[in-house]
């Protein structure tokens, strides 16, 4: 009998994730030394002091397994959001999260609500549960959050909201929530990604933790972003304790490690680092968008640290020519948007270099070079 025959058959149904392209596989392909990866939506600018200095007092105690509870990070946790610490879980990144919702609560056949394109892993985990997964596109390059409302089945278990949403970086606001949740069949959890979170300054983007209490909803959030960890691998999330005991009864024992543990725990500390990251974003935005106009290119408003542009048809032929010049941006085939090129927003410095070489690209093609 052949592998595929004894291959689940929800796992012939999924394209594999893929992430961007990472610096170690640039470095060797191209034989390059300096590369610039602004790809994956990481913190430019590092992680915080506090957390490198934290792992490095915990380097020697590597022999031990992590604390399974990570119960000192719920605890800072809980103090800084004002949380019970048995609403909180602690996943291997926010991904990790995402797929326990789905491995907690989706029997084969539930219906699964997500937009599309949004972020890829969860049509992946509603798919390798077998359930029928419902996509509903986006309007303007936003969620259609009463579409999405009109896709609710009495079989509908989960719907993923990604707020802000990647690739577009567009979010919804606080008075479509208020709309959507009114009135929502009993049976459906709502599940907001909120990994982008910190970057947003919008006075209507909405503060999804108030809603704990109205029906069955999961808030997640992630140190990989403004925090600079994804390396670490490290997220959270928050729920009823009900919703969170389920989450845990089906995640692995150890499934954060103890120097993630520690590095997020002193993270939460540092607001200075936070601040210098949201300005570091801010700025290179602005900067960023005022560029694309002058190159008359379109791009999506974000309120995050990327943008998602559209340089029409020579879109892959750009980023490989990128690639070529050390400079690592997000290919945008995987989400049906072959024309668009997704950056993430790095230093000044990178955000220079990037649009240097992209203005060289863009002029050599316009030549016939
Ligand atoms: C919308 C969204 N949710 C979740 C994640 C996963 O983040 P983490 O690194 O915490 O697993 C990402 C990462 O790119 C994301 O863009």
């Amino acid at each position: 009998m052949s592998v595929k025959q004894l291959v689940r058959n929800c796992v012939l149904k999924i394209k594999p994730y893929k992430p961007g392209k990472p610096i170690e596989e640039l470095k060797r392909e191209f034989n390059l030394r300096d590369i610039r990866k602004m790809a994956s939506n990481e913190n430019a600018l590092g992680a915080s002091a506090k957390a490198v200095a934290a792992i490095k007092k915990h380097l020697a105690d590597i022999n031990r397994y992590p604390d399974g509870e990570c119960f000192y990070l719920k605890k800072a946790l809980a103090k800084k959001y004002g949380l019970k610490v048995e609403s909180l879980i602690i996943g291997n990144g926010s991904d990790e999260i995402i797929n326990l919702a789905v491995r907690a609560f989706i029997n084969k056949g539930d219906e699964v609500v997500i937009a599309e394109p949004t972020f890829l892993i969860y049509k992946l985990a509603a798919t390798l549960a077998d359930a029928k997964v419902i996509a509903v596109p986006l309007k303007a390059y936003r969620y259609d959050l009463a579409a999405i409302k009109s896709k609710i089945t009495n079989r509908t278990k989960l719907v993923f909201i990604a707020n802000p949403d990647n690739p577009t970086g567009s979010y919804v606001t606080r008075d479509e929530i208020e709309s959507f949740l009114r009135g929502l069949p009993k049976q459906v959890i709502v599940f907001f990604d909120e990994a982008y979170y910190e970057y947003v300054e919008s006075e209507d983007y909405p503060n999804t933790m108030k809603y704990l209490g109205r029906g069955h909803i999961i808030v997640s959030r992630s140190f990989s972003k403004i925090y600079g960890m994804a390396g670490l691998r490290i997220g959270w999330a928050t729920a009823s304790r009900e919703i969170i005991e389920y989450l845990n009864s089906v995640r692995e024992p150890f499934n954060v490690n103890r120097l993630a543990q520690v590095a997020a725990t002193a993270a939460l500390d540092d607001k200075k680092h936070v601040e210098r990251s949201k300005k570091m974003v801010r700025i290179g935005r602005k900067f960023l968008c005022e560029e694309f106009n002058k190159l008359n290119l379109f791009y999506v408003r974000s309120v995050t640290n990327f943008i998602l542009v559209n340089l029409g048809g020579k879109a892959g032929f750009i980023y490989s020519r990128l690639l070529g010049k050390g400079i690592i941006v997000r290919e945008m085939s995987d989400w049906g948007l072959s024309n668009f090129i997704r950056v993430t927003i790095g230093t000044m410095p990178e955000n220079r270099l990037f649009l240097k070489e992209l203005k060289k690209i863009m002029f050599e093609l316009k030549k016939g070079v």
